[in-house]
């Protein structure tokens, strides 16, 4: 316990509703199917100018308008993202320009699903010791640009959005991030959750040849380790707690990819589902977007209160998985 407290959660989405009608005139799916198979019912689509940087500018200005402090004191910000803007500058950099947070280091986080509770763990892990006493943690995406608008498999799950939240070292060890618990495993086969083609694909010319540029999945595979992650995401950062158990916690936040993988887990656990904050039927899949996207519809709608004890639990490709116990 190191006395680093979220002080301030916001969300930035673009306007744009595609509901599951809208999709079922590009692709040969159902409301039905969609909605009984992964309990999305609509999602937020990006307009041609709007990107992942917009996005995360936006959550961190309503997350500093909640923290009530300015631009100018953030010392460190964090941008998770798999669909950066470009591949330089970062993303992160982009985003302290538009909000103006001139004092702080940038640098971007790949852990796909996972990576806001990754950036979390690493802004809590250099808090206050290298020079950062208050972070902007952003996890943020614009998906629809890496989809295969005729693949049913994917196309119906993924969305764009960002969440973020402002961590601050108030030194008070009775409340903050109680744990973290990070974990990958490189081993898994890259197609079972890629995106393709990358650098590693360009001839030395810099050409792409025919590869289409987009997310390929292969959903059950990934269904299957969701459903073992989850749980293990939970139940890893309770064990690095100071005796937090699974009772104490009113709140998991888990990461938003499939309502059935959210059941499985529930069932997993061995705890009621209400005891899950679920928004996935109004946002779809937002990747490294869901968890602070999640994290601050609960704290908008008074779901979390001071001294309640909450979990966030993410999983995604890498493969990668991670938790986190905080004390609000
Ligand atoms: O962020 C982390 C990454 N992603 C995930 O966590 C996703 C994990 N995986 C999943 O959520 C599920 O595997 C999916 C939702 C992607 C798919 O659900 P499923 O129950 O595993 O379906 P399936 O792939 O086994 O397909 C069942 C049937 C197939 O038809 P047949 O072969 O039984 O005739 C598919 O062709 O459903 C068909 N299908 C669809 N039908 C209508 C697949 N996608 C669609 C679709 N609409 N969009």
């Amino acid at each position: 316990m190191k006395g680093n407290r979220i002080i301030g959660t916001g969300m930035g989405l673009p306007a744009r509703v595609v509901t599951n009608e809208d999709i079922a005139k590009i692709v040969d799916t159902t409301d039905e199917w969609i909605t009984s198979r992964t309990g999305i019912k609509e999602r937020r689509i990006a307009e041609d100018h709007e990107t992942t940087s917009d996005f995360g500018a936006t959550a961190a200005k309503n997350a500093m308008e909640m923290a009530r402090i300015g631009p100018e004191e953030i010392d460190l910000i964090i941008v998770a993202t798999l669909s950066p803007d470009r591949l330089l500058p970062s993303t992160s950099c982009l985003v302290q320009g538009k909000i103006g947070a001139k004092n702080a280091a940038c640098f971007d986080l790949e852990a796909a699903c996972s990576g806001f509770v990754y950036g979390l763990a690493v802004a809590n892990g250099m808090m206050p010791d290298m020079g950062v006493k208050t972070a902007l943690i952003i996890g943020a995406e614009t998906l629809s640009r890496v989809l295969d608008w005729t693949d049913r498999n994917t196309c119906v799950l993924f969305a764009d959005g960002a969440g973020a939240a402002i961590l601050r070292h108030d030194g008070n060890r009775d409340r903050g991030i109680l744990s973290t618990y990070l974990k990958a495993d490189g081993s898994a086969p890259p197609p079972w959750l890629t995106v393709e083609p990358g650098v590693a694909d360009l001839n030395p010319l810099g050409d792409y040849g025919s590869k289409d540029f987009a997310i390929r999945m292969v959903g059950k595979e990934v269904f299957k380790f969701g459903v073992r992650a989850l749980p293990d995401a939970v139940n890893g950062a309770l064990g690095r707690t100071d005796g937090v158990s699974l009772e104490d916690v009113k709140l998991i936040i888990p990461h938003q990819a499939n309502l059935r993988i959210i059941d499985a887990a529930a069932k997993s656990l061995d705890i009621p589902k209400e005891r899950f904050f679920i928004n996935l039927q109004k946002y779809g899949n937002t990747s490294a977007g869901t968890i602070p996207i999640a994290l601050d519809d609960a704290n908008r709608q008074g779901l979390i209160e001071k001294g309640d004890i909450i979990a966030m639990a993410g999983f995604g490709a890498g493969l990668t998985w991670a938790g986190t116990i905080v004390r609000w």
